[in-house]
């Protein structure tokens, strides 16, 4: 794992903007694994301002996203799907029939499932996966469990995720109790990983992801085994890992 640590949030997106925007010049039809969650906003903010300055094309990006809320629909103000079109596909010159998120308005999840492994499978898999960190230390929206679950999958929220999520909608009752994510096996066979991390609530998770057991009850501690992770995390983040 390669460690970048950066001095604070704005300085964390600027350099993951750097990173994805090289992916992207090196790869013009590269396919992007995107995340949602507030950690990756300043990143694709950054990206807009590339793409606005003549930078960068997104016009042969293909992309799909780690996770949709089961029974949200695009056109939800709280679906991941919405989440991306305001924070950047709209900004940029992406194609949007090539921007995918699992379907949450399918309700077999079966059938959600398979449909979207074979969207990654057809495009012939992942070129460069962000991820933001859970505080439980999950990625995309696979939680502490006994096992690693390979592919995408419907999952149940832990308590710990809802309340870290409510935030975000009007009620508590209102967060989704379950959701579609890729698995890890999914997020595992990306060519390259890139993790952001901001602030000292996830300094904890952070220094066991990065040098604590590799178990499925840290989810993110897996990401020791893959070849080309870089993190990109600021100080406070950083402040309980030795490097
Ligand atoms: C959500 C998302 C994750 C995200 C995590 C952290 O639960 N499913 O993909 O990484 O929250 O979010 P934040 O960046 O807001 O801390």
């Amino acid at each position: 794992m390669k460690v970048i640590k950066t001095k604070d949030y704005a300085d964390m997106s600027r350099k993951a903007a750097n990173i994805i925007s090289a992916q992207i010049i090196l790869k013009p039809d590269s396919v992007l694994g995107l995340a949602t969650g507030s950690t990756p906003v300043g990143t694709y903010e950054e990206l807009t301002k590339r793409y606005n300055q003549g930078d960068l094309d997104f016009s042969k990006i293909l992309s799909v996203n780690l996770d949709e809320y089961r029974g949200l629909d695009a056109s939800n103000d709280q679906s991941y799907h919405y989440f991306m079109n305001e924070h950047l596909f709209k900004n940029v010159n992406i194609d949007k029939a090539n921007t995918h998120v699992p379907d949450g308005s399918e309700p077999d999840s079966d059938k959600a499932c398979a449909d979207y492994e074979e969207i990654i499978r057809s495009y012939g898999g992942i070129d460069l996966q962000l991820l933001g960190l859970g505080h439980n230390g999950h990625i995309g929206f696979n939680e502490p469990s006994d096992e690693f679950a390979k592919t995408t999958h419907c999952v149940d929220l832990t308590e710990s995720t809802i309340q870290a999520n409510k935030r975000f909608f009007e009620k508590e009752e209102d967060v989704p109790r379950q959701a579609y994510t890729m698995g890890i096996g999914t997020i595992m066979k990306a060519k390259a990983i890139l993790v952001v991390v901001s602030g000292e609530d996830k300094s904890a998770i952070l220094n066991e992801v990065i040098n604590g057991p590799i178990t499925p009850k840290v989810p993110a501690s897996v990401l020791q085994l893959h070849p080309n992770v870089t993190i990109v995390a600021d100080e406070a983040a950083l402040s309980k890992t030795t490097l």
